[in-house]
């Protein structure tokens, strides 16, 4: 059985520090980078060449295999592709969360593989916010507790002005002293929204944002990641199966079998789910 991905995000201590094996420390030799100039202002996040293998020889599986992406500063992009064709794996890799098995991957000019472990622990909790479709909420803390967890942990004050605009313009004002068990599915995914944006972070990686939502959560939850990067300049990197919710994009890249194979700009659901059907998915 294949183990699947258990992301280092999904415990609080994720905030705290820690680097995936391979990342960090400094340790790893990357070698130059041989694509593209190494300072891009307009990028927030960037892969080259980037290949992740699991596992070993018989039993090893190519999950991202040669990807080179740029995902531009405040910009609305959605990633989508088959299911196993190595979406969250690349995420998690442009994230931090993960180590390529080679490759490169940068977050603004900063390449993550040369960061030793403080500041790659550093760089991920103050400039990358993350939605995951499981919401990661600490059950035990109430929802505003929970969206200043982040903050709380490095002992950084929290904007009020900030907070409360993120709680009002997502509609869980009202909910705060509430439990994740005392909210429904769609309040706490947007708890994990107030969540990823409470730093103001440059860029947000959201893996199937509204994977467990209904379609008036989802509208709410899309409309607001829409709203981060219009209003409020966030870059936003979100994947999906939904092609609706990728018509809120302002791109959308498709990958299958760990490479990209194409890319709509001003994607249309039709469009998308057109480019879809031809990918099999
Ligand atoms: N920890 C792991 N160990 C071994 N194989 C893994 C691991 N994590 C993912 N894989 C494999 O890598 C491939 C890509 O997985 P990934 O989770 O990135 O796909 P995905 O596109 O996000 O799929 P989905 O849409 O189902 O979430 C799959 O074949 C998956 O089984
Ligand atoms: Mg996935």
């Amino acid at each position: 059985m294949i183990k699947r991905l258990s992301p280092l995000a999904s415990h609080p201590r994720y905030w705290l520090s820690g680097s995936p094996r391979g990342l960090g420390g400094g340790a790893r030799q990357v070698g130059p980078v041989t694509y593209g100039e190494r300072r891009r202002s307009s990028c927030a996040a960037r892969a080259v060449e980037v290949t992740k293998i699991y596992g070993s020889g018989e039993t090893a599986v190519r999950a991202v295999d040669g990807v080179s992406i740029e995902f531009e500063r405040a910009r609305f992009t959605a990633v989508m592709g088959p299911s196993g064709s190595g979406k969250s794996t690349l995420m998690h890799c442009m994230a931090g969360l993960d180590a390529p098995t080679s490759g490169h991957t940068f977050i603004g000019d900063e390449e993550l593989g040369l960061l030793n472990d403080t500041r790659l622990t550093d760089l991920r909790r103050d400039r990358i916010g993350f939605v995951f479709q499981s919401f990661n909420l600490v059950p035990t803390l109430t929802a505003a507790e929970n969206i200043t967890l982040p903050a709380d942990l490095v002992g950084s004050t929290v904007d009020r002005d900030w907070l409360n605009y993120l709680v009002s313009n997502l509609g869980i004002a009202d909910r705060l002293s509430h439990r994740p068990s005392e909210l429904s599915g769609g309040q706490q995914q947007r708890v994990a929204c107030a969540r990823a944006l409470v730093r103001r972070p440059e860029l947000i990686f959201a893996d199937e944002p509204t994977g467990n939502l209904d379609s008036n959560a989802s509208t709410g939850v899309l409309t607001f990641l829409r709203q981060a990067v219009r209003d409020h300049g966030h870059a936003v990197v979100m994947v999906t199966h939904d092609p609706k919710a990728a018509a809120y994009a302002e791109r959308v890249v498709f990958l299958a079998d760990g490479r990209i194979v194409g890319e709509l700009l001003a994607p249309t659901s039709d469009a998308v789910l057109e480019q879809m059907k031809r990918l099999g998915a």
